[in-house]
C-alpha cells in the first residue's frame, strides 16, 4: 500500500504529472527543530545534475502543510508537499496502447483499470521518491548518533570510469544499471522485531519500495554461498559484540549487532530508452516499432543513494520508536 511503518509511519502521494507529490509522517515525537533549509542538502543530492539523469529540472522547495509550530515539530501529523512544475505530459500521448517494456505502464493499467494517470508513469514515477527523501531529513534527525551513506560502487558491472560507461550509453540512447552500497554506523544492539519485521525484511521491503531497485545483499551476501563457517563467522572481539569480520551485515537473527548494517541494492538500467525496440502494440494487435521520446533518466542509480539513505533511516526511526515504547 502507500504508508509503510508502524510507529513512523509514511503515507505518500502524487503523480509524476500531477499537481503535487507529499508526503504525512504519522509518530514524529514533538521538540524535533525543523525548518525548511534543513531539507536542502538531501534534495539537492536527488536532483538530476551528472551526465545521464533527466533534463527535467524542478525547483522542488518542500512546503510543510502541517506538523511544525515555532520550528519545532508538534507531534501531529507533519504533511510535506511540492509543487510539479515541469511537466510535460504530451511526451506520453503514444504510450497509451503501446506500454514501455519495462515500465509500470501495462502492470498499472490492467490492474487499476485505465484508470491510472500513466503520464510520466503517474504514481509509479521515480518522482515519488522526492518526498520520500524529506521523510528522511525528519527521520535522519530522530535516529542521531546513527550515521547513513550511501554511494555508487558500480555502473554497468564496472567499478571506475562511471561518466565515460554513461556518456557512451547516452550517445547509443540506451541507459544502464548500477549497485548503491549503503553503509549504516554507531548503531545500538537490538533493532529489529522478528519473526516478520526482522530488520533485514523492513529494509529489504523500503528498498523495494524505490522504483527500479531488483536486488539487495546484506553483508557479504550472494558470496556467503560460497564460503565456508570458519570463514563466513564473524568473531567477536569485546563485551559490546564488536566482531572480526561483518559477513553479516550488521544484523544477525534479524537484530541489529551494533556492528555496522551493510547492504547494496541492484538498480535497474531505466526502461525509457530512445533505442528503437519493438514490443506488442495494444490498440493494432501487432509487434510495433517504439521510440521513447522524453527526458528519462540513462541511468538511474546516480539519483538512488540518497533515497537508499532516506529510507533506511525511516526504517531505523520506527525501529528505534519501537524499541523505546517496548520500555
Ligand atoms: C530517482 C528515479 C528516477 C527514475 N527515472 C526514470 C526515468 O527517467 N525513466 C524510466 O523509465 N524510469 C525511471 N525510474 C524507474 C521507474 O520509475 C521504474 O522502473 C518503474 O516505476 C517500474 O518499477 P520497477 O522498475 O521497480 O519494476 C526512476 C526511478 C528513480 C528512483
Amino acid at each position: 500500500m502507500n504508508s509503510f511503518g508502524r510507529i513512523f509511519r509514511l503515507h505518500i502521494f502524487g503523480e509524476s504529472h500531477g499537481t503535487h507529490v507529499g508526503i504525512c509522517l504519522d509518530g514524529v515525537p514533538p521538540g524535533i527543530y525543523l525548518t525548511q533549509t534543513d531539507f536542502d542538502a538531501d534534495i539537492e543530492r536527488r536532483k538530476p545534475q551528472a551526465v545521464g539523469t533527466t533534463k527535467r529540472k524542478e525547483k522542488d522547495v518542500p512546503i510543510i502543510l502541517s506538523g511544525v509550530f515555532n520550528n519545532y515539530t508538534t507531534g501531529a501529523p507533519l504533511t510535506i508537499v511540492f509543487t510539479n512544475e515541469q511537466h510535460n505530459a504530451s511526451d506520453y500521448h503514444n504510450m497509451t496502447y503501446h506500454y514501455r517494456p519495462g515500465h509500470s505502464d501495462f502492470t498499472t493499467h490492467v490492474k487499476y483499470k485505465g484508470y491510472n494517470d500513466f503520464r510520466g508513469g503517474g504514481h509509479f514515477s521515480g518522482r515519488l521518491t522526492l518526498p520520500i527523501v524529506a521523510a528522511g531529513v525528519v527521520a535522519k534527525k530522530i535516529i542521531k548518533p546513527i550515521e547513513i551513506s550511501a554511494k555508487i560502487t558500480s555502473i554497468g558491472g564496472t567499478t571506475t570510469d562511471f561518466e565515460d560507461i554513461i556518456q557512451s550509453v547516452v550517445n547509443e540512447n540506451d541507459s544502464i544499471g548500477g549497485i548503491v552500497q549503503c553503509v549504516v554506523s554507531n548503531v545500538p544492539v537490538g533493532l529489529g522485531e522478528p519473526f516478520f519485521d526482522s530488520l533485514e525484511s523492513l529494509l529489504a521491503h523500503a528498498m523495494f519500495s524505490i522504483p527500479g531497485i531488483k536486488g539487495i545483499e546484506f553483508g557479504s551476501g550472494f558470496k556467503l554461498a560460497t564460503m565456508k563457517g570458519s570463514e563466513a563467522n564473524d568473531c567477536f572481539i569485546n563485551e559490546q559484540g564488536k566482531t572480526k569480520t561483518n559477513h553479516s551485515g550488521g544484523i544477525i537473527g534479524g537484530i541489529s549487532s551494533g556492528n555496522d548494517i551493510t547492504f547494496s541494492v541492484v538498480v535497474k538500467p531505466p526502461s525509457s530508452i530512445g533505442k528503437t525496440q519493438f514490443s506488442y502494440h495494444w490498440a493494432t494487435k501487432k509487434i510495433e516499432a517504439l521510440t521513447i521520446t522524453g527526458r528519462h533518466d540513462a541511468c538511474i542509480a546516480l539519483r538512488v543513494p540518497i533515497v537508499v539513505e532516506a529510507l533506511t533511516a525511516c526504517v531505523l526511526a520506527d525501529c528505534m520508536l519501537i524499541q523505546k515504547s517496548c520500555g
